[in-house]
């Protein structure tokens, strides 16, 4: 039975606190909150221990396992310092995207993980989805021939207006991810970002990319958009067909070149994802297996490694578009420690 905290409690750590509970071989033990009564709540909610302070809860709880949920600048700031407590623990950890907002910190995570020989996973949750696992069978079964390219579009609707990056460090981590479990490694990136009249943050933005495979790519992202519709699309296309992933988990279909039947799978209305919580349910599952099978943590799906991958493509662009959109080398991930 692996044993489960959860540290964050206000939103998105209880989703994973509901889905840890749905893991027959998993057991919740814990959350801590900063917030005295955010914590009880949780813990009342879930019938678990409160703490406030994420060190007295591993020195009086056995756990295994810690997910860091916590939010912060562009919803990652708050995420390295109850990450590193638990990895100089020895504990396996689970951080919510962004990994934190600043690369350098991302970075020693990684490392510090790799130095004490822990997994470390990010909620990298869209590409948790079976619309996702198919599609890239049909990639890793050769369907598709050799990638030309990779279209992707993220796009919600978020009035935040905190920093002139939030949309691209909160959002992004997941369409990047989903591009480059399709595409493999991003080489060069150019970005162009404009700001939806009256807001103060590069809202809406076009991004160009070359993949190491010499494949190419694009990512349209936006937090101007409705969340009442479709907020995801991506097309993948190769020398013998491309696919299309509607929505997430919606749908994918396969077009064959040279051929007019599709194959297409559709989430299904009574046994599919209920929601898009599932794909929470999926990723923690998918973590859970992984850590009880002992995948090493170089194998895990969904690493902080592929995390940190993401966001130097997203630095990138930012600075693409610092230099007034110029084609910006992605470099070489760097996981360091500070001495
Ligand atoms: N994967 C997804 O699809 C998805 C969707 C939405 C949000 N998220 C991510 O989930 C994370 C949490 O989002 P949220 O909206 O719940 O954030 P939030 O800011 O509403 O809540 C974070 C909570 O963490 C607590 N906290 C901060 N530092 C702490 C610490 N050191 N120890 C204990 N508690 C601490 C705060 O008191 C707060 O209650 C963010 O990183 C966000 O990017 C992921």
């Amino acid at each position: 039975m692996l044993k489960a905290a959860v540290v964050g409690v206000r939103h998105i750590g209880k989703v994973h606190c509901r889905y840890y509970q749905e893991i027959p071989d998993v057991e919740l033990v814990a959350v801590c909150d900063l917030d005295q009564k955010l914590a009880e709540a949780a813990a009342q909610q879930f019938g678990v221990k409160a703490y406030t302070d994420i060190k007295a809860l591993l020195a009086h709880e056995e756990i295994d396992v810690v997910s860091i949920a916590t939010g912060g600048i562009e919803n990652g700031s708050h995420h390295f310092e109850p990450a590193m407590i638990a990895i100089e623990k020895g504990k396996d950890v689970l951080v919510e995207k962004p990994l934190s907002n600043q690369l350098s910190e991302a970075r020693e995570m990684i490392a510090f993980a790799q130095e004490k020989g822990v997994r470390i996973a990010c909620n990298l949750n869209h590409r948790f989805a079976p619309a996702a696992s198919k599609a890239k069978e049909w990639i890793d079964h050769g369907n598709l021939g050799s990638l030309l390219y990779v279209n992707m579009k993220l796009t919600i609707g978020n009035q935040n207006e905190s920093t002139p990056w939030i949309h691209l460090r909160a959002l992004h981590p997941h369409s990047v991810d989903v591009m480059r479990y399709f595409g493999g490694e991003i080489k060069r990136v150019q970005a162009f970002m404009t700001k939806a009249p009256g807001r103060k943050v590069w809202s809406t933005a076009s991004i160009n990319m070359e993949f190491a495979s010499g494949a190419v790519g694009h990512l349209t992202g936006s937090y101007d958009m409705d969340n009442r519709h479709p907020i995801e699309q991506c097309e993948v296309a190769g020398t013998k067909g491309r696919f299309v992933i509607e929505d997430v988990y919606n749908e994918a279909t396969f077009y064959p070149h040279h051929q007019s039947e599709l194959t297409v799978i559709r989430n299904s209305v009574l046994t599919g994802m209920e929601g898009f919580n599932a794909t929470f349910k999926n990723r923690l599952h998918t973590f859970v297996n992984e850590i009880t099978l002992n995948v090493p943590p170089d194998e895990i799906s969904g690493s902080g490694k592929e995390a940190l991958a993401a966001q130097e493509v997203i630095e990138t662009a930012i600075r693409s578009h610092q230099e007034n959109g110029a084609v910006v080398e992605v470099k070489a991930l760097k996981q360091e420690r500070k001495k």
